[in-house]
């Protein structure tokens, strides 16, 4: 039986070294296609997930992840990537199916009217936000908008730099959606950006605009492979109720 949410959050450790018994494949799939269910930016979805299965990608994409033993003895590798480049075809592929959801004859003006705002949404606001010119369109639209802002409340992360951590954002939070139901299934993971990321993306054949988000080490936990008892500061030092 699966974990409750509460205690597949309390059990998930970051396990630095897995037993050698392999895991099912198919069940880490399925945590993955729970990690496409998170929320993402415009619902954009600029990420892609690598199952990495085979044992000498495994051991290759170790030997990337600095010799880290998360990764040296996981007997699954998955990369999470952040591809701020398929703003493109994902808003496409949100206004095809807008289109299909809203395409009736006798469609309530309410629905036509949020049909309307969906669509000019992904066919201009998007397209305003993600295009780019070598860094320079994103820093004039940025000093636009911090002028704008003076008068008004606006969007303000608009530089490449900002879209690529919106993209890095959306990407975590599935990578934590994965990690959660791997612990509710009593599989263990641990989340890497240590890594050389120019070779993991070279062992991965990944293109040049593709960005690991992190490496996540899978296996089932050996008890040595946690370093300690776990360490967050008192809660009273991040939690602000205002
Ligand atoms: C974005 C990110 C990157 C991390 N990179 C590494 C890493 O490269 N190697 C490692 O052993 N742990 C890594 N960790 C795991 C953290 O060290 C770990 O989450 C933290 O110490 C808290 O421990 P816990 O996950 O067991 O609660 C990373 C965690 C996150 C969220």
């Amino acid at each position: 039986m699966e974990k409750t949410v509460t205690d597949a959050i309390n059990y998930r450790r970051s396990v630095r070294k897995y037993i050698d018994t392999p895991i099912d494949g198919d069940k880490v799939k399925q945590c993955l296609k729970n990690a496409s269910l998170a929320p993402t930016s415009s619902n954009l979805q600029l990420w892609e997930f690598h199952h990495v299965t085979d044992k000498e990608i495994i051991k290759k994409l170790a030997v990337a992840c600095l010799n880290q033993n998360a990764a040296k003895t996981a007997q699954q590798l998955v990369v999470v990537i952040a591809k701020k480049g398929l703003w493109k075809e994902r808003s496409k592929a949100n206004i095809d199916f807008l289109n299909k959801v809203y395409d009736k004859p006798d469609l309530a003006p309410r629905l036509q009217k949020r049909k309307k705002m969906f669509l000019a949404y992904y066919q201009k606001l998007i397209p305003f936000l993600y295009s780019e010119f070598l860094g320079i369109l994103g820093l004039f639209k940025f000093i636009i908008f911090q002028i704008i802002g003076l008068f008004k409340p606006v969007y303000r992360q608009t530089r490449l730099s900002d879209m690529r951590i919106v993209a890095h954002k959306s990407a975590a939070l599935a990578a934590q959606n994965f990690m959660i139901s791997m612990a509710a299934i009593g599989y263990d993971t641990c989340p890497m950006e240590g890594s050389d990321t120019l070779r993991v993306k070279k062992i991965l054949n990944l293109p040049r605009n593709a960005e690991i988000t992190m490496v996540i080490g899978c296996g089932i936990r050996d008890e040595a492979g946690i370093y300690g008892p776990r360490f967050r500061v008192p809660f009273e030092k991040v939690y602000f109720k205002v």
